[in-house]
């Protein structure tokens, strides 16, 4: 009892100073060539019990702790969600969670100059009863067209199925200590369904460390705000559609 309340208890801390650490301004890593090897239009959600974990396009062969995971069919086109997705500054209208979203001087309206390599500061209620939390995060893949990458080029042919015909977007976890404390990456992958409707797939692999290892307790808690983060952008997008 007096173990997990300790651990509880450490993990809070960690999180609250976050929100009081000055920001820390880390090298934006060069844009992600997302496609090259790894279909990541193929990635589905493990059974709710499963112990599997995916690589993130900024973390291939980084050893996964627990990966955070939802899937669900949204009646939008991707390049709607994707719009939706990168609108960071609407968060707070529809996210249950997400109460601000800090983003530098020269980004006047998202998503339109939102680009590779932002540094944003997410505002979150709900991780911890009663209390805001803040996590630092940098953008890693903006796949707007089904061009960009992995889709035929010209004179291609277009493939028989819309299998791999996905779009997608990533932010990455910066613990402001290049990665030694805590890794993590949140790819959502817009999977075109070619009826003018999209799977939206989201996840989040949180990798092996230090950091990481103290997050563990709230694995419950982070799956039921993907779960619904999931439902939240569905009502949203399919509103505006
Ligand atoms: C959480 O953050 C929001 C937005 O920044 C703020 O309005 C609210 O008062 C904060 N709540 C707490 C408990 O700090």
């Amino acid at each position: 009892m007096l173990l997990p309340a300790l651990v509880w208890a450490v993990t809070a801390l960690i999180w609250v100073g976050h929100g009081a650490e000055s920001h820390q301004t880390a090298a934006a890593p060069a844009r992600r060539d997302d496609n090259a090897d790894f279909d990541w239009g193929s990635i589905r959600c493990p059974a709710a019990n499963s112990q599997e974990t995916f690589p993130t396009p900024s973390y291939r062969t980084e050893k996964g702790l627990f990966l955070v995971c939802t899937e669900l069919v949204i009646n939008a086109t991707p390049q709607e969600v994707y719009h939706a997705l990168l609108d960071f500054q609407t968060y707070p209208a529809w996210n249950s969670f997400v109460r601000n979203v800090a983003l530098p001087a020269e980004v006047v309206k998202t998503p339109d100059d939102v680009y590779v390599g932002l540094e944003m500061r997410f505002t979150t209620a709900g991780i911890i009863p009663l209390l805001n939390t803040t996590s630092d995060e940098i953008v890693t893949v903006m796949k707007g067209s089904f061009d960009d990458g992995g889709s035929p080029g010209e004179g291609e042919a277009e493939p028989a199925t819309t299998e791999g015909r996905y779009l997608m977007a990533a932010w990455r976890y910066d613990d402001g200590l290049h990665g030694t404390a805590s890794k993590s990456e949140h790819p959502n992958i817009l999977v075109n369904r070619g009826d003018g409707t999209t799977l939206y797939i989201s996840y989040e692999t949180f990798f092996v460390g230090p950091g990481t290892l103290l997050l563990l307790p709230l694995k419950d808690t982070l799956q039921k705000q993907y779960t619904q983060q999931g439902l939240d952008l569905k009502a949203y997008v399919e509103k505006a559609a």
